[in-house]
Protein backbone atom coordinates (compact mmCIF):
# COMPACT_ATOMS: atom_id res chain seq x y z
CA UNK A 1 0.00 0.00 0.00
CA UNK A 2 3.20 2.11 -0.80
CA UNK A 3 2.49 4.74 -3.11
CA UNK A 4 -0.90 6.11 -1.96
CA UNK A 5 0.07 9.24 -0.48
CA UNK A 6 -0.29 11.60 -3.45
CA UNK A 7 -3.44 10.29 -3.51
CA UNK A 8 -6.61 12.96 -1.97
CA UNK A 9 -7.26 11.79 1.24
CA UNK A 10 -11.02 10.35 0.46
CA UNK A 11 -9.73 8.20 -2.84
CA UNK A 12 -6.90 7.04 -0.34
CA UNK A 13 -9.33 5.44 2.26
CA UNK A 14 -11.42 3.95 -0.64
CA UNK A 15 -7.85 2.25 -2.35
CA UNK A 16 -7.05 1.09 1.31
CA UNK A 17 -10.81 -0.95 1.22
CA UNK A 18 -10.25 -1.96 -1.69
CA UNK A 19 -6.65 -4.07 -1.40
CA UNK A 20 -8.47 -5.11 2.17
CA UNK A 21 -11.38 -6.97 1.05
CA UNK A 22 -8.75 -8.36 -1.78
CA UNK A 23 -5.55 -7.45 -2.84
CA UNK A 24 -5.50 -9.51 -5.99
CA UNK A 25 -9.20 -7.15 -7.01
CA UNK A 26 -7.03 -4.22 -5.56
CA UNK A 27 -4.14 -5.03 -7.89
CA UNK A 28 -6.41 -5.91 -11.03
CA UNK A 29 -8.37 -2.62 -10.73
CA UNK A 30 -4.89 -0.78 -10.70
CA UNK A 31 -3.67 -2.27 -13.80
CA UNK A 32 -6.82 -2.04 -15.65
CA UNK A 33 -6.79 1.74 -15.53
CA UNK A 34 -3.82 1.43 -18.05
CA UNK A 35 -4.71 -1.62 -19.44
CA UNK A 36 -6.94 0.04 -22.39
CA UNK A 37 -10.64 -0.82 -23.46
CA UNK A 38 -10.66 -4.92 -23.87
CA UNK A 39 -7.67 -6.68 -23.66
CA UNK A 40 -7.19 -10.11 -22.49
CA UNK A 41 -5.83 -11.39 -19.56
CA UNK A 42 -4.04 -14.70 -18.61
CA UNK A 43 -6.32 -17.19 -16.50
CA UNK A 44 -9.10 -14.01 -15.99
CA UNK A 45 -10.50 -13.93 -19.67
CA UNK A 46 -11.43 -10.34 -21.38
CA UNK A 47 -11.20 -7.36 -19.30
CA UNK A 48 -13.32 -4.98 -20.19
CA UNK A 49 -13.30 -0.70 -18.99
CA UNK A 50 -14.71 1.09 -21.59
CA UNK A 51 -18.25 1.85 -20.23
CA UNK A 52 -20.15 2.25 -23.81
CA UNK A 53 -18.86 -1.48 -24.44
CA UNK A 54 -19.64 -2.52 -21.31
CA UNK A 55 -23.04 -1.41 -21.62
CA UNK A 56 -23.36 -2.58 -25.07
CA UNK A 57 -22.25 -6.33 -23.87
CA UNK A 58 -23.91 -6.70 -20.78
CA UNK A 59 -27.35 -6.14 -23.04
CA UNK A 60 -26.43 -8.53 -25.85
CA UNK A 61 -28.48 -11.62 -24.73
CA UNK A 62 -27.46 -13.01 -28.27
CA UNK A 63 -23.48 -13.13 -27.42
CA UNK A 64 -23.13 -12.75 -23.44
CA UNK A 65 -25.19 -15.06 -20.71
CA UNK A 66 -24.75 -14.55 -16.84
CA UNK A 67 -25.11 -18.38 -16.91
CA UNK A 68 -22.05 -20.38 -17.72
CA UNK A 69 -18.37 -20.04 -16.53
CA UNK A 70 -17.67 -16.48 -15.77
CA UNK A 71 -21.31 -15.05 -14.64
CA UNK A 72 -22.40 -14.94 -11.39
CA UNK A 73 -25.78 -17.34 -12.63
CA UNK A 74 -23.42 -20.26 -12.55
CA UNK A 75 -22.77 -19.72 -9.38
CA UNK A 76 -26.00 -19.53 -8.13
CA UNK A 77 -26.52 -22.85 -10.28
CA UNK A 78 -24.26 -25.04 -8.35
CA UNK A 79 -25.18 -23.67 -4.90
CA UNK A 80 -29.10 -24.00 -6.18
CA UNK A 81 -29.57 -26.35 -8.52
CA UNK A 82 -30.67 -26.75 -12.46
CA UNK A 83 -33.71 -24.78 -11.94
CA UNK A 84 -31.35 -21.78 -12.01
CA UNK A 85 -30.65 -22.16 -15.77
CA UNK A 86 -34.25 -21.70 -16.51
CA UNK A 87 -35.35 -18.82 -14.36
CA UNK A 88 -32.20 -16.61 -13.77
CA UNK A 89 -31.45 -15.59 -17.92
CA UNK A 90 -33.77 -15.79 -20.73
CA UNK A 91 -37.63 -15.79 -21.19
CA UNK A 92 -37.67 -17.56 -17.57
CA UNK A 93 -36.24 -14.50 -16.16
CA UNK A 94 -38.38 -12.18 -17.78
CA UNK A 95 -40.77 -13.78 -16.10
CA UNK A 96 -40.08 -13.99 -12.56
CA UNK A 97 -38.74 -10.11 -12.97
CA UNK A 98 -42.00 -9.02 -13.96
CA UNK A 99 -43.55 -10.73 -10.78
CA UNK A 100 -41.65 -8.41 -8.25
CA UNK A 101 -41.97 -5.22 -10.76
CA UNK A 102 -44.29 -3.01 -8.49
CA UNK A 103 -42.28 -3.68 -5.27
CA UNK A 104 -39.17 -2.36 -6.85
CA UNK A 105 -40.12 1.28 -8.44
CA UNK A 106 -38.82 4.45 -6.85
CA UNK A 107 -42.81 5.27 -4.96
CA UNK A 108 -42.67 1.75 -3.20
CA UNK A 109 -39.17 1.82 -2.34
CA UNK A 110 -39.35 5.32 -0.47
CA UNK A 111 -42.17 4.21 1.29
CA UNK A 112 -40.52 1.38 2.53
CA UNK A 113 -37.74 2.29 3.51
CA UNK A 114 -39.92 5.31 5.63
CA UNK A 115 -42.15 2.30 7.33
CA UNK A 116 -38.49 -0.11 7.97
CA UNK A 117 -35.78 2.33 9.03
CA UNK A 118 -38.19 5.26 10.70
CA UNK A 119 -37.53 3.53 14.04
CA UNK A 120 -33.74 2.26 14.07
CA UNK A 121 -33.47 6.21 12.03
CA UNK A 122 -34.88 7.82 15.41
CA UNK A 123 -32.48 6.02 18.04
CA UNK A 124 -29.52 6.56 15.60
CA UNK A 125 -30.90 10.74 15.76
CA UNK A 126 -31.13 10.40 19.16
CA UNK A 127 -27.71 8.79 19.95
CA UNK A 128 -26.00 11.58 17.63
CA UNK A 129 -27.87 14.30 19.64
CA UNK A 130 -26.80 12.88 23.03
CA UNK A 131 -22.91 13.30 21.73
CA UNK A 132 -22.65 9.52 21.72
CA UNK A 133 -20.33 7.88 19.13
CA UNK A 134 -22.21 5.36 16.36
CA UNK A 135 -20.29 3.42 14.48
CA UNK A 136 -22.03 3.91 10.64
CA UNK A 137 -20.51 0.13 9.33
CA UNK A 138 -22.66 -1.85 12.23
CA UNK A 139 -25.87 0.41 11.42
CA UNK A 140 -26.32 -0.10 7.94
CA UNK A 141 -25.60 -3.65 8.27
CA UNK A 142 -28.56 -3.73 10.78
CA UNK A 143 -30.81 -1.52 8.89
CA UNK A 144 -30.19 -3.88 5.10
CA UNK A 145 -30.61 -7.06 7.25
CA UNK A 146 -34.31 -5.30 8.65
CA UNK A 147 -34.70 -4.10 4.80
CA UNK A 148 -34.63 -7.52 3.46
CA UNK A 149 -36.22 -9.30 6.22
CA UNK A 150 -39.24 -7.23 5.58
CA UNK A 151 -39.13 -7.31 1.81
CA UNK A 152 -39.48 -11.21 1.66
CA UNK A 153 -41.47 -10.88 4.97
CA UNK A 154 -39.53 -13.52 6.92
CA UNK A 155 -40.60 -13.82 10.33
CA UNK A 156 -38.92 -11.59 13.07
CA UNK A 157 -39.53 -11.47 16.57
CA UNK A 158 -41.64 -8.30 17.26
CA UNK A 159 -38.94 -7.26 19.66
CA UNK A 160 -35.48 -8.25 17.61
CA UNK A 161 -33.00 -6.03 17.79
CA UNK A 162 -30.05 -5.17 15.58
CA UNK A 163 -28.00 -8.28 16.72
CA UNK A 164 -30.46 -10.32 14.71
CA UNK A 165 -30.93 -7.93 11.81
CA UNK A 166 -27.09 -8.24 11.40
CA UNK A 167 -26.94 -11.92 11.72
CA UNK A 168 -28.96 -11.90 8.48
CA UNK A 169 -26.38 -9.69 7.31
CA UNK A 170 -23.24 -11.57 8.34
CA UNK A 171 -24.94 -15.06 6.89
CA UNK A 172 -25.02 -13.23 3.65
CA UNK A 173 -21.39 -12.09 4.32
CA UNK A 174 -19.58 -15.29 5.14
CA UNK A 175 -21.42 -16.73 1.75
CA UNK A 176 -20.46 -14.04 -0.38
CA UNK A 177 -16.74 -14.85 0.91
CA UNK A 178 -16.71 -17.93 -0.67
CA UNK A 179 -17.46 -15.92 -3.58
CA UNK A 180 -13.76 -14.00 -3.47
CA UNK A 181 -11.97 -16.81 -5.01
CA UNK A 182 -13.81 -16.97 -8.23
CA UNK A 183 -11.71 -14.37 -9.81
CA UNK A 184 -10.35 -16.41 -12.14
CA UNK A 185 -13.09 -19.21 -12.24
CA UNK A 186 -16.73 -19.49 -11.19
CA UNK A 187 -16.40 -23.13 -10.37
CA UNK A 188 -16.93 -23.68 -6.90
CA UNK A 189 -14.44 -26.37 -5.36
CA UNK A 190 -16.65 -28.67 -3.75
CA UNK A 191 -15.07 -28.17 -0.07
CA UNK A 192 -16.28 -24.41 -0.82
CA UNK A 193 -19.73 -25.46 -1.99
CA UNK A 194 -20.46 -27.69 0.80
CA UNK A 195 -19.80 -24.79 3.44
CA UNK A 196 -21.73 -22.22 1.14
CA UNK A 197 -24.65 -24.40 0.92
CA UNK A 198 -24.46 -25.01 4.92
CA UNK A 199 -24.70 -21.18 5.26
CA UNK A 200 -27.75 -21.05 2.73
CA UNK A 201 -29.54 -23.41 4.84
CA UNK A 202 -29.30 -21.51 8.06
CA UNK A 203 -29.70 -17.68 5.94
CA UNK A 204 -32.74 -19.23 4.78
CA UNK A 205 -34.11 -21.22 7.54
CA UNK A 206 -37.47 -18.98 7.96
CA UNK A 207 -38.25 -18.96 4.55
CA UNK A 208 -40.77 -21.69 4.14
CA UNK A 209 -42.82 -20.35 7.75
CA UNK A 210 -42.80 -17.00 5.74
CA UNK A 211 -43.79 -18.62 1.95
CA UNK A 212 -46.56 -20.34 4.23
CA UNK A 213 -48.04 -17.11 5.42
CA UNK A 214 -47.01 -13.76 3.68
CA UNK A 215 -49.29 -11.64 2.56
CA UNK A 216 -48.44 -10.51 -1.18
CA UNK A 217 -46.79 -7.09 -0.26
CA UNK A 218 -44.10 -9.37 0.84
CA UNK A 219 -41.86 -11.38 -1.97
CA UNK A 220 -42.71 -14.73 -0.83
CA UNK A 221 -45.77 -14.45 -0.24
CA UNK A 222 -45.96 -13.23 -3.95
CA UNK A 223 -43.88 -16.51 -4.94
CA UNK A 224 -47.01 -18.72 -3.18
CA UNK A 225 -49.72 -17.05 -4.87
CA UNK A 226 -47.67 -16.90 -8.27
CA UNK A 227 -47.23 -20.70 -8.14
CA UNK A 228 -43.38 -20.53 -7.89
CA UNK A 229 -42.62 -23.74 -5.51
CA UNK A 230 -40.93 -23.05 -2.52
CA UNK A 231 -37.47 -24.81 -3.26
CA UNK A 232 -37.54 -21.56 -6.09
CA UNK A 233 -38.62 -19.46 -3.83
CA UNK A 234 -36.30 -20.02 -1.33
CA UNK A 235 -33.32 -19.63 -3.64
CA UNK A 236 -34.80 -16.47 -4.28
CA UNK A 237 -34.69 -15.41 -0.95
CA UNK A 238 -31.17 -16.20 -1.17
CA UNK A 239 -30.26 -13.99 -4.04
CA UNK A 240 -31.91 -11.18 -2.04
CA UNK A 241 -30.46 -11.77 0.96
CA UNK A 242 -26.61 -11.84 -0.92
CA UNK A 243 -27.23 -9.15 -3.38
CA UNK A 244 -29.60 -7.14 -1.06
CA UNK A 245 -27.48 -6.52 1.89
CA UNK A 246 -23.73 -5.86 1.28
CA UNK A 247 -23.95 -3.58 -1.78
CA UNK A 248 -26.21 -1.36 0.13
CA UNK A 249 -24.49 -1.59 3.42
CA UNK A 250 -21.05 -0.94 1.37
CA UNK A 251 -22.48 2.43 -0.77
CA UNK A 252 -24.41 3.80 2.71
CA UNK A 253 -21.12 3.40 4.84
CA UNK A 254 -19.02 4.69 2.65
CA UNK A 255 -21.00 7.50 1.24
CA UNK A 256 -20.74 8.88 4.92
CA UNK A 257 -16.74 8.18 5.11
CA UNK A 258 -16.58 10.59 1.74
CA UNK A 259 -18.74 13.12 2.60
CA UNK A 260 -16.82 13.43 5.07
CA UNK A 261 -13.33 13.03 4.28
CA UNK A 262 -14.57 15.57 1.39
CA UNK A 263 -15.66 18.52 3.33
CA UNK A 264 -18.83 18.30 0.74
CA UNK A 265 -21.35 17.15 3.33
CA UNK A 266 -21.06 20.84 4.68
CA UNK A 267 -22.06 21.49 0.91
CA UNK A 268 -25.11 18.90 1.42
CA UNK A 269 -26.27 20.80 4.51
CA UNK A 270 -26.18 24.01 2.81
CA UNK A 271 -27.76 22.91 -0.45
CA UNK A 272 -30.39 20.15 0.55
CA UNK A 273 -31.18 19.96 -3.20
CA UNK A 274 -27.78 18.84 -3.73
CA UNK A 275 -28.72 15.55 -1.98
CA UNK A 276 -29.88 13.25 -4.99
CA UNK A 277 -26.88 14.03 -6.67
CA UNK A 278 -24.57 13.22 -3.98
CA UNK A 279 -26.32 9.78 -3.79
CA UNK A 280 -25.78 9.08 -7.41
CA UNK A 281 -21.76 10.39 -6.57
CA UNK A 282 -21.74 7.83 -3.83
CA UNK A 283 -22.59 5.38 -5.90
CA UNK A 284 -20.52 5.88 -8.74
CA UNK A 285 -17.23 6.43 -6.56
CA UNK A 286 -17.80 3.24 -4.42
CA UNK A 287 -19.36 1.07 -7.39
CA UNK A 288 -20.02 -1.71 -4.35
CA UNK A 289 -19.90 -4.25 -7.10
CA UNK A 290 -16.94 -3.63 -8.90
CA UNK A 291 -16.77 -5.91 -11.35
CA UNK A 292 -19.47 -7.88 -13.18
CA UNK A 293 -18.60 -11.04 -14.88
CA UNK A 294 -20.41 -12.80 -18.12
CA UNK A 295 -20.07 -15.92 -20.32
CA UNK A 296 -19.64 -15.30 -24.30
CA UNK A 297 -22.25 -17.70 -25.69
CA UNK A 298 -21.14 -16.68 -29.17
CA UNK A 299 -17.79 -14.66 -31.26
CA UNK A 300 -18.28 -11.10 -30.57
CA UNK A 301 -16.51 -8.12 -31.69
CA UNK A 302 -15.58 -5.68 -29.28
CA UNK A 303 -12.95 -2.57 -29.99
CA UNK A 304 -11.38 -4.56 -32.73
CA UNK A 305 -10.97 -7.93 -30.76
CA UNK A 306 -12.96 -10.86 -31.09
CA UNK A 307 -14.43 -12.37 -28.17
CA UNK A 308 -14.95 -16.33 -28.57
CA UNK A 309 -17.68 -18.56 -27.66
CA UNK A 310 -17.08 -20.45 -24.32
CA UNK A 311 -14.51 -17.31 -23.12
CA UNK A 312 -15.25 -14.79 -20.09
CA UNK A 313 -15.53 -11.46 -19.80
CA UNK A 314 -15.08 -9.35 -16.80
CA UNK A 315 -16.52 -5.96 -17.22
CA UNK A 316 -14.61 -3.77 -14.53
CA UNK A 317 -17.31 -1.35 -13.71
CA UNK A 318 -14.97 0.28 -10.79
CA UNK A 319 -12.61 1.30 -13.13
CA UNK A 320 -15.20 2.78 -15.79
CA UNK A 321 -16.90 4.71 -13.24
CA UNK A 322 -14.11 6.22 -11.57
CA UNK A 323 -12.30 6.82 -14.86
CA UNK A 324 -14.31 10.25 -15.11
CA UNK A 325 -12.95 11.93 -11.62
CA UNK A 326 -12.66 12.43 -7.96
CA UNK A 327 -15.82 12.18 -5.98
CA UNK A 328 -17.65 15.67 -6.09
CA UNK A 329 -21.51 15.68 -5.80
CA UNK A 330 -22.21 19.05 -7.55
CA UNK A 331 -20.98 16.75 -10.99
CA UNK A 332 -23.51 16.44 -13.77
CA UNK A 333 -24.19 13.10 -14.40
CA UNK A 334 -22.23 11.52 -17.10
CA UNK A 335 -24.21 10.14 -19.74
CA UNK A 336 -21.82 7.28 -20.90
CA UNK A 337 -21.82 5.83 -17.40
CA UNK A 338 -25.62 6.10 -16.94
CA UNK A 339 -25.57 3.96 -13.75
CA UNK A 340 -23.84 1.57 -14.63
CA UNK A 341 -22.80 1.04 -10.94
CA UNK A 342 -26.07 -1.25 -11.10
CA UNK A 343 -24.92 -2.86 -14.61
CA UNK A 344 -27.24 -2.64 -17.27
CA UNK A 345 -29.86 -4.78 -19.52
CA UNK A 346 -31.93 -7.57 -18.48
CA UNK A 347 -29.82 -8.07 -14.88
CA UNK A 348 -30.04 -4.26 -14.17
CA UNK A 349 -30.20 -4.12 -10.51
CA UNK A 350 -33.66 -4.79 -9.55
CA UNK A 351 -33.11 -2.84 -5.65
CA UNK A 352 -32.12 -0.28 -7.64
CA UNK A 353 -34.62 2.08 -6.56
CA UNK A 354 -34.31 0.59 -2.45
CA UNK A 355 -30.60 1.27 -2.63
CA UNK A 356 -30.91 4.79 -3.41
CA UNK A 357 -34.15 5.21 -1.11
CA UNK A 358 -31.66 3.37 1.41
CA UNK A 359 -28.31 5.64 1.28
CA UNK A 360 -30.53 8.80 0.70
CA UNK A 361 -32.65 7.97 4.54
CA UNK A 362 -29.71 7.66 6.30
CA UNK A 363 -27.98 10.84 4.67
CA UNK A 364 -31.44 12.86 5.69
CA UNK A 365 -31.15 11.30 9.34
CA UNK A 366 -27.46 12.66 9.75
CA UNK A 367 -27.94 15.78 8.05
CA UNK A 368 -31.13 16.56 10.42
CA UNK A 369 -28.39 16.65 13.30
CA UNK A 370 -27.39 19.95 14.35
CA UNK A 371 -23.47 19.95 13.89
CA UNK A 372 -21.51 17.68 11.14
CA UNK A 373 -20.31 14.41 11.98
CA UNK A 374 -16.95 13.56 12.34
CA UNK A 375 -14.95 10.13 11.63
CA UNK A 376 -13.30 9.04 14.90
CA UNK A 377 -12.16 5.86 14.14
CA UNK A 378 -12.10 3.25 11.18
CA UNK A 379 -10.98 -0.12 10.34
CA UNK A 380 -11.60 -1.39 6.56
CA UNK A 381 -13.01 -4.88 6.36
CA UNK A 382 -10.64 -7.75 5.35
CA UNK A 383 -11.46 -11.21 3.16
CA UNK A 384 -14.69 -9.65 1.88
CA UNK A 385 -16.11 -9.42 -1.53
CA UNK A 386 -18.03 -6.01 -1.20
CA UNK A 387 -15.25 -3.68 -0.18
CA UNK A 388 -16.41 -2.27 2.77
CA UNK A 389 -15.44 -0.48 6.90
CA UNK A 390 -15.69 -3.46 9.42
CA UNK A 391 -15.95 -0.25 11.69
CA UNK A 392 -16.55 3.58 10.74
CA UNK A 393 -17.35 5.14 14.01
CA UNK A 394 -18.54 9.07 14.38
CA UNK A 395 -20.08 11.44 16.36
CA UNK A 396 -21.59 15.07 15.97
CA UNK A 397 -20.56 15.86 19.33
CA UNK A 398 -18.53 19.08 19.15
CA UNK A 399 -14.70 19.07 18.40
CA UNK A 400 -13.67 19.76 22.31
CA UNK A 401 -16.14 17.62 23.72
CA UNK A 402 -14.40 14.48 25.39
CA UNK A 403 -15.48 11.24 23.63
C1 LIG B 1 -25.71 0.02 -3.71
C2 LIG B 1 -26.37 -1.09 -3.73
C3 LIG B 1 -26.40 -2.06 -4.86
C4 LIG B 1 -25.54 -2.22 -5.92
C5 LIG B 1 -24.30 -1.40 -6.25
C6 LIG B 1 -26.03 -3.32 -6.72
C7 LIG B 1 -25.45 -3.77 -7.89
C8 LIG B 1 -25.98 -4.73 -8.70
C9 LIG B 1 -25.43 -5.13 -9.97
C10 LIG B 1 -24.18 -4.57 -10.60
C11 LIG B 1 -26.24 -6.09 -10.47
C12 LIG B 1 -26.08 -6.78 -11.84
C13 LIG B 1 -25.29 -8.07 -11.72
C14 LIG B 1 -25.07 -8.72 -13.07
O1 LIG B 1 -25.49 -8.20 -14.10
O2 LIG B 1 -24.44 -9.80 -13.08
C15 LIG B 1 -27.29 -6.33 -9.51
C16 LIG B 1 -28.31 -7.24 -9.66
C17 LIG B 1 -29.28 -7.47 -8.70
N1 LIG B 1 -29.49 -6.77 -7.55
FE1 LIG B 1 -28.39 -5.22 -6.89
N2 LIG B 1 -27.15 -3.82 -6.11
C18 LIG B 1 -27.42 -3.06 -5.00
C19 LIG B 1 -28.48 -3.21 -4.11
C20 LIG B 1 -29.49 -4.13 -4.24
C21 LIG B 1 -30.61 -4.25 -3.36
C22 LIG B 1 -30.89 -3.33 -2.15
C23 LIG B 1 -31.36 -5.31 -3.79
C24 LIG B 1 -32.64 -5.89 -3.25
C25 LIG B 1 -33.02 -5.85 -2.01
C26 LIG B 1 -30.70 -5.83 -4.98
C27 LIG B 1 -31.15 -6.90 -5.72
C28 LIG B 1 -30.59 -7.30 -6.91
C29 LIG B 1 -31.11 -8.41 -7.69
C30 LIG B 1 -32.31 -9.27 -7.34
C31 LIG B 1 -30.29 -8.52 -8.81
C32 LIG B 1 -30.42 -9.54 -9.95
C33 LIG B 1 -31.26 -8.92 -11.04
C34 LIG B 1 -31.45 -9.84 -12.22
O3 LIG B 1 -30.61 -10.72 -12.47
O4 LIG B 1 -32.45 -9.67 -12.90
N3 LIG B 1 -29.57 -5.10 -5.21
N4 LIG B 1 -27.13 -5.47 -8.44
Amino acid sequence: MKGLPFLPREARHEAQLIFAANPALFSLLAVSRVAGPVRKVPRLGWVITDPVIARRLLMDAEHTSLLGEGGVGHLWAQLLGDWVNQSFDGPGHDALRHQARDLFTDVSAKRHVVRVFAEPAAQLAEALRRNETVDIAQTARAWVGRMVADLLGLPMASDADDAAFRAIFAHGERLAALARKTLGSTVIPPDALAEAREILEQLTARVPEAYATADTNALLGRCREAGIPLREARGLASLLLVAGTETAASAMTRGVALLHDTGQQHDLRAEPDLLRGAVWEILRVTTPAPLIGRHITADVEASGKTLRRGERALFLTYTANNAVGRFDIHRAPEPKLRQLWFGAGAHLCLGAPLARAEITFLLQTLLAQERPWRVVRRRAARNVIIPTYAQLVITCAPEESRL
